[in-house]
């Protein structure tokens, strides 16, 4: 019989053998759990960076050979064989699906890309220039508030109809608040478009001129989408997860995950690059922008480059690479100073010394908004666009949480620095 899998810790002097939990591919775990109970110690972790949060079948990632599988299908092979709809279906169902299911997976999305009429008015509470992801977040927060029949998390047939409503629903609120914030009226939805193209138009088509989507653009959009659909247990995903351990509604756990990926470390970073890449202007001031990532008293970071788990290079800014050149090349936009800036900065950066060690290439967020821009959007619609994609994962990864019966109210415990016990003072003694 092979021996058990173990590993020793010594606390105080005293041995304590912890299981070593192995998953299909990559590290093996160290499973703590008993280890306040047995050794009164905790572990200290702050920021995951050794903590796995949880067992999950969905997405798998390897930082040092680059690699991102969706239900372990390479990431290559997806966006160049498949499309977001189908890689949705891959990754809440866990297969790929026949042509009968996904066409009736099609249809069920499809059906649901209206939002309750109600909602047009809760749009207009907000100020006109309001930020996207600010409305994003309250609006889906309150679908929770329009929907009743589909947040009661034990029923397993309203927690499909609470996943499809906001797989279908996400790119009609997104376009909401950008033509909201444009002065502009909504624009429905059309069935007939797919999935990409029907957002693009309703982003950009007016009563007055219908937009007919090009076949690239939709394509990188539909990429975009695509590449941003999963990334295992990220920060936002993290946050859906801790929300809804607490037994929360999908809706109210899916705004929480809008709210962490609007941060710049995150899904802001698109934004972020982009201004970046303007604020540097031309290329000639490259290196003093260069010069103050590298300084440890500047806060400045270049933004869209470097990875918490890719240390080689990040699969998804390949072929969103591939996606730039495309569509740059049918806007014609391939030779604006922002570009340029784009292009230098990035072959500096990848020859830097400084880089080079410290493992920093550019990531999916370097490409995603050269390619959003020449299309047409504001910076400030680039989050908005990576949380629409990223719904499906949060959803899949809500949906594994609340079927897997280790599941517990997350709760982490900490390190208390604080003062000691202390008697209370009264104010004229202080
Ligand atoms: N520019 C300059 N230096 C950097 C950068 C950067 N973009 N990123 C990391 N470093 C340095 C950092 O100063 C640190 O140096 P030292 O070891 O001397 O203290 C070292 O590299 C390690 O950085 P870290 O902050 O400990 O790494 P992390 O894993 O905690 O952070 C990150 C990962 C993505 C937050 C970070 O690289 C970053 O802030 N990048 C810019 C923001 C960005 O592009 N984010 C998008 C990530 S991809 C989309 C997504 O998944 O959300």
């Amino acid at each position: 019989m092979a021996e058990a899998k173990t590993a020793k810790v010594t606390v105080k002097g005293k041995e304590y053998d912890l299981p070593l939990l192995s998953p299909t591919v990559g590290p093996d775990a160290i499973d703590i759990r008993k280890l306040y109970g047995e050794a009164d110690v905790f572990t200290f972790d702050p920021g995951f960076t050794s903590t796995a949060s949880c067992e999950s079948t969905i997405t798998y990632i390897d930082g040092d050979k680059g690699e991102l599988w969706y239900r372990g299908y390479p990431i290559e092979q997806l966006a160049a064989n498949s499309n977001y709809l189908e890689t949705c279906y891959l990754l809440l169902y866990g297969e790929l699906p026949s042509r009968e299911q996904m066409a009736d997976f099609h249809k069920r999305v499809t059906r649901h890309t209206m939002v309750h009429e109600q909602m047009h008015n809760f749009f207009r509470g907000f100020r006109r220039d309001a930020h996207p992801m600010a409305t994003m977040v309250g609006v889906v927060g309150a679908m929770s508030a329009f929907y009743h029949d589909s947040v009661d998390i034990n029923d397993p047939w309203q927690r499909e109809v609470a996943s499809i409503r906001m797989i279908a629903k996400l790119p009609t609120i997104a376009a909401m608040a950008y033509k909201y914030s444009m002065g502009q009226p909504f624009v429905y939805p059309r069935n007939d478009l797919d999935y990409a193209s029907n957002f693009l138009r309703m982003c950009f088509a007016v009563p007055t001129e219908d937009y007919v989507v090009s076949p690239v653009l939709s394509k990188a959009m539909d990429r975009i989408m695509m590449l941003h659909a999963d990334h295992e247990q990220n920060a936002s995903t993290s946050t859906v997860r801790l929300a809804g351990s607490s037994g929360a509604n999908p809706f109210a756990c899916v705004a929480a995950g809008i709210a962490c990926l609007w941060g710049p470390a995150h899904g802001g970073a698109n934004q972020a690059c982009l201004e970046m890449l303007r604020e540097i202007g031309t290329v000639d001031r490259i290196p003093e922008f260069i010069k103050r990532a590298k300084d440890k008293d500047d806060s400045f970071r270049l933004m869209g480059f470097g990875h918490r788990v890719y240390k080689n290079f990040d699969p998804r800014a390949k072929v969103m690479k591939e996606s730039a050149d495309e569509v740059l090349a049918l806007l014609g936009v391939d030779d604006n100073e922002t570009l340029q800036v784009a292009k230098e900065l990035e072959r500096i950066a990848l020859e830097d010394e400084y880089f080079v060690e410290k493992k920093l290439y550019p990531n999916v967020d370097f490409y995603s908004g050269i390619i959003l821009e020449a299309m047409g959007f504001p910076t400030s619609m680039f989050t908005p666009i990576f949380a629409i994609s990223r719904t499906v994962g949060w959803v899949a990864q809500w949906k594994e949480m609340l079927a897997d019966p280790q599941n517990k109210i997350g709760r982490p415990r900490q390190l208390y620095v604080g003062a000691l016990r202390r008697d209370y003072l009264a104010i004229s003694k202080r």
